[in-house]
């Protein structure tokens, strides 16, 4: 049963969803990144429909506008008149999903509503349940729906949950959330890459070394315990967000302004990329990851991986993309380096510099574009030092006046925005790179917080002396 295709506006355009309906109400995103995406949607006068809570907690409505308040305070900024707008549309269904009377309650909730948008804030595993129970009840006919990552656990389980979503929404109804490209600093590599000419000639294999992504975060699995060791770092990160990025890096120019013309041009070069062997992969466990609240004892799951990448495209051809992320690391930062090949040392008597000239994409906690270079240090001898060209830089503060991935892509999907919404054949294109290291993972090695995680990946990188660490 797939319901009508996405609404469309009278002018033809996507329309503008008419009501917010959201699963997982009073769970953990809700509260961390939810409401505070809310509240900015209706401080900039995008956010002016019925939003329904559902969610099985035994709560009433004045819990659940506490709860929204306490979220606010805690994790963004309250602004009363923002946030009174947003509570006079604020409803709440509070039952079982597999109970149809939930489903009639969310349905009256949306009155007069005829486009909603479902927002799944759940684990997948209901989404079958939830999915039909919303078909049954009508409340599917021109409605978008937004899903979580994960989307799935292997190329395999992807694609089933994509049959599920499909048995009643169309892809183009589908918006599955990966809020890495809703940052500004991801868009920011896509933008600088093909606005600029002086970029382009020069990012191949003919004058790249290597590229490296590192996303180091100095925090453990912070209370997540049972969902973390049930998913682990590369499905947790990697698959995900880290490999968007390497497809922004990657990928050829979009060959339109169609918002598909940057997801076709995604799906393409991750096709390009040779699925992972053991051999390219180092997996570690911080110590003291076991003793963490919901973790097993013996638990097996990485929460740090090293990969190599190989990317078998014309462009690409030998140069290497290294990609690491861990949790428990000695700096909090993600960033992305473009090494570039050093010019020939015949002119000058001084060793071949490791980092010369590279480009430097820092995507947290501040926001920079650099590009490194090398110039002459005062003096007779002709030697030169490392310098820094910085061409965008924004401090970890300036996050305030940035609008929030969430914001950005929940304003998006409400509007059928879904060009940065990860589409099911890169999600499927990013599955089928990991999935042989899922099913065959390699020699897990232990590593101290607060280090940059186990030695042994330093082997990896060998070849192209080490890994770049990022600039204080
Ligand atoms: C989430 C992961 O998707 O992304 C977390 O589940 C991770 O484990 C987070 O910490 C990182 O996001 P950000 O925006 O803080 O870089």
């Amino acid at each position: 049963m797939l319901d009508d295709a996405s609404p469309t506006s009278p002018s033809g355009g996507p329309a503008r969803s008419d009501a917010l309906v959201f699963f997982g109400a009073t769970g953990d995103l809700a509260h961390k990144k939810i409401f505070p995406a809310l509240q900015s949607l209706v401080r900039r006068g995008r956010l002016d429909v019925p939003v329904v809570g559902v969610a099985k907690s035994g709560w009433g409505r004045e819990q659940l506008v506490a709860r929204a308040r306490d979220s606010i305070v805690t994790h963004s900024k309250l602004d009363e008149d923002a946030f009174g707008k947003l509570v006079a549309n604020l409803r709440y269904v509070d039952g079982d999903y597999g109970d149809p009377a939930t489903f009639a309650a969310v349905r009256a909730e949306l009155g007069a509503a005829t486009r909603p948008l479902h927002y799944l804030a759940i684990p997948p595993s209901m989404f079958p349940t939830v999915v039909r129970q919303l078909a049954e009840s009508g409340c599917t006919k021109h409605a978008r729906v937004v899903v979580e990552k994960p989307f799935g656990r292997d190329l395999a389980s992807a694609r089933a949950l994509n049959r599920t979503l499909h048995e009643v929404f169309p892809e183009e109804s589908i918006f599955r959330i990966d809020h890495y490209l809703g940052k500004e600093a991801v868009q920011n590599i896509l933008y600088f890459r093909f606005a600029n000419a002086f970029l382009e000639p020069i990012l191949d294999r003919r004058y790249v070394e290597n590229v490296q992504i590192t996303m180091a975060e100095s925090f453990g699995v912070k209370g997540r315990g049972k969902f973390y060791d049930e998913t682990g770092v590369v499905r947790d990160v990697i698959q995900n967000h880290l490999l968007q990025v390497v497809s922004y890096l990657a990928m050829e120019a979009p060959s339109s302004t169609i918002p598909e013309a940057i997801r076709d041009e995604q799906a393409k070069v991750l096709r390009t990329i040779r699925p992972m062997s053991a051999a390219d992969m180092v997996r570690g466990q911080f110590r003291g990851y076991r003793d963490e609240p919901g973790v097993a004892r013996d638990s097996s799951t990485a929460t740090y991986a090293a990969l190599r990448l190989h990317v078998d495209s014309w462009r690409w051809d030998g140069v290497p993309f290294f990609v690491r992320a861990g949790k428990s690391l000695a700096r909090n930062c993600t960033e992305v380096t473009v090494e570039l090949k050093n010019p020939p040392q015949v002119v000058f008597k001084e060793p071949p510099p490791k980092m010369g000239n590279y480009f430097r994409f820092r995507l947290s906690p501040d926001v920079m574009i650099a590009l490194g270079a090398r110039a002459k240090s005062p003096g007779e001898a002709m030697v030169g030092a490392p310098t820094e060209l910085c061409l965008a830089e924004e401090g970890a503060q300036g996050a305030a006046g940035r609008m929030d991935a969430y914001e950005r892509l929940l304003g998006d999907a409400m509007s059928g925005d879904a060009t940065l919404f990860a589409r099911q054949d890169v999600v499927e294109a990013a599955w089928a790179i990991v999935d042989p290291i899922l099913h065959d993972p390699s020699r897990m090695y232990g590593y101290e917080p607060g280090s940059w995680g186990p030695p042994e990946a330093d082997r990896l990188v060998e070849a192209v002396g080490g890994w770049n660490l990022p600039p204080p």
